[in-house]
């Protein structure tokens, strides 16, 4: 259901295990940043009613989840930092037009295609980690952020249509993919 054009490395899902504080600390920041879009498109698109009460519910879904990590982080001891730049993220931003009604779309597409990554990426941790509260969490979000998904591309149909939301998604899923391959398999969640 997901689709993406490229799985992720294994190479990865070690590195992630391997050094799991930082991989928390930086999911932590991420669903931050989550929250933190869901109001950037409210404040970009209040005139589109169907977005912003989807965005609003969204928001604090992923506000909760930022707790949730934060607890975790707090619990494990974690030094909580400043947020870093995330070169996955600023990577696809490149590629995003400026222009709407393509603004709108290449803003929703985005968003869908990390949530499918994230998705895909709670999943190999899930399988990888031993119980205990990670893997929980993980289990637990993984459903959530596959609807996320679901959410951003229903939205890019209904202000954009179907078949230009379908075209773009394939497009960028490619960008996405060469973009995955190409980082180095850091302990982030789009490392
Ligand atoms: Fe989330
Ligand atoms: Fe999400």
């Amino acid at each position: 259901m997901l689709r993406l054009a490229a799985d992720t490395d294994p190479a990865w899902v070690r590195a992630a295990v391997s050094r799991l504080d930082a991989v928390l600390l930086d999911h932590m920041h991420c669903e931050k940043k989550a929250a933190a879009t869901a109001l950037s498109l409210i404040n970009r698109y209040p005139f589109h009613a169907e977005l912003v009460d989807r965005m609003v519910e969204h928001a604090a879904e992923e506000l909760d989840h930022f707790r949730q990590v934060l607890a975790i982080c707090r619990a494990r001891g974690l030094t909580l930092g400043r947020d870093s730049a995330d070169p996955y993220v600023n990577r696809l931003l490149e590629h995003a037009r400026r222009d709407e009604p393509a603004r709108l779309l290449d803003a929703l597409v985005v968003a869908a295609l990390i949530e499918a990554r994230s998705c895909e990426r709670f999943q190999l941790l899930a399988a990888a980690l031993p119980d205990g509260p990670e893997r929980r969490l993980f289990e637990e979000l993984l459903p959530t952020e596959a609807r996320h998904y679901a959410l951003f591309m229903d939205l890019a149909r209904t202000y954009c249509g179907a078949d230009a939301a379908a075209h773009r998604l394939d497009e960028y899923a490619v960008i996405e993919a060469a973009i995955v391959r190409s980082l180095p398999n850091e302990p982030r969640v789009h490392g």
